[in-house]
């Protein structure tokens, strides 16, 4: 099986993946995926989804050539996938409307949600509002305080956000309540998961939902230039984002590279670089590399940008890494940030910082590439729920 058709039939990606759940949960399992394998192929789920990504989310996303941000790196031409244009503000609206759409389908009057950078948290909010189900999002009481603002549009939106006070108070804990609850709501609730994490189908499904990324900026790009791109780059969380552009470009010749959080430095125990410093272990109901120590406990992972501060990673990103198909890279606190400044100042857009890690791993590259090589960069999200932590931060390095 090649690395496009996969996971296999038992939601495998080579030896990564499965479901590693309580016994009450397979049911519900069990039913989301023969809902997602008949819905996926069903022509009028497809064009009900279309229909809201063009007209409620904004859909196509502009492809932008970024002139000023291309000159500062003379080797690269460098190509911004505007996933930060989508209503909301970032790619999880994608996820949000398909598995939402798909709830409504099989029945379901509540959701649930994780959420780490809150943005997830905003798009299930949403789409909860514009379907009328009932909603609920669980969240860390430290990314609450870093992402304050999500958490008033989340209440805007009418769902209740619910503060998870345990370990670390960031998207690791937030999970676990996620998952608690759904054990004992399975009958009238879908558990709305925002990353390609967790078993089998969710890391198969999110991937599909979010393909639509990599699919328009294949044709944008072939529009527009005729070829395909020599590189792309995107940040690496859970890893929903990458895989949405990587997923339509693994069959062709383009290097990829994922770009983890390097938090204060790959020497420290401070960071989120789950590819580039994990060993396998299951987290979360699928196996996949994992941040634990040697006694397989799993660490705590920290990162500037709640969004990446997660210590497990996608079951499909190890395999890739694994293949060496795709390459692992880490971007520190300080060097997303530098970022987050020059695409503001050279382009006139605020990223993510989550997204800012893959725009700081783009100086990297255009050290080792030939002039001319074209790069496209998966602008995840925009910057605005950012902007109290960056202020607090440009305090500390000036003071
Ligand atoms: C804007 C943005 N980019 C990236 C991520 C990382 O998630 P993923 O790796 O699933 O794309 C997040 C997660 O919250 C996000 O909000």
């Amino acid at each position: 099986m090649n690395n496009v058709t996969l996971p296999d039939a038992s939601g495998y990606f080579g030896a990564y993946g499965g479901r590693f759940v309580p016994e009450a949960l397979m049911p519900a399992l069990m039913e989301l995926e023969e809902a997602y394998n008949t819905y996926s192929i069903d022509p009028s789920f497809a064009l009900e989804l279309e229909a809201c990504l063009r007209d409620y989310a904004g859909r196509p996303t502009p492809l932008y050539f970024a002139p000023s941000l291309s000159e500062s790196l003379p080797a690269l031409q460098v190509y911004l996938k505007r996933e930060d244009l989508n209503h909301t503000g970032a790619h999880k609206i994608n996820n949000a409307l398909g598995q939402c759409l798909l709830a409504r389908r099989m029945g379901k009057k509540r959701v649930i949600a994780e959420t780490g950078a809150g943005q997830h948290g905003v798009a299930t909010s949403t789409v909860a509002a514009l379907l009328g189900l009932q909603c609920q999002v669980y969240m860390g009481e430290e990314d609450m305080r870093r992402q304050a603002v999500n958490v008033l549009r989340m209440r805007v939106l009418g769902a209740e956000v619910i503060p998870v006070k345990t370990g670390t108070k960031t998207l690791k804990e937030a999970v676990n309540e996620a998952i608690r609850d759904w054990v004992s709501s399975v009958n009238d609730t879908h558990y709305v998961i925002g990353s390609v994490v967790g078993p089998h189908p969710y890391p198969m499904m999110v991937r599909d939902f979010q393909s639509v990324i990599g699919r328009e900026a294949r044709e944008q790009f072939l529009a527009l230039r005729g070829c395909l791109p020599g590189y792309l780059v995107a940040s690496v969380g859970g890893g929903s984002n990458a895989i949405g552009l990587f997923h339509p470009f693994l069959g062709d010749p383009v290097k990829m590279v994922g770009v983890e959080a390097g938090g204060y430095g790959l020497t420290t125990s401070m960071h989120a670089a789950t590819l580039s410093l994990g060993r396998p272990g299951i987290l979360h109901g699928t196996f996949s590399y994992l941040l634990q120590d040697k006694d397989g406990q799993v660490l705590t992972a920290h990162s500037i940008s709640a969004g990446l501060d997660y210590p497990g990673v996608g079951p499909e990103h190890s395999y890739l890494k694994d293949a060496h198909r795709v390459e692992y890279r880490a971007i520190t606190d300080t060097r997303a940030l530098a970022a987050f400044h020059k695409l503001a100042r050279l382009e006139g857009i605020i990223p993510a910082l989550e997204s800012a890690h893959a725009l700081a791993f783009l100086e990297d590259l255009a050290l080792v590439c030939p002039p001319g090589t074209s790069v496209i960069a998966c602008l995840s999200g925009r910057g605005d729920k950012d902007m109290d932590l960056v202020s607090g931060h440009d305090q500390v390095l000036e003071g």
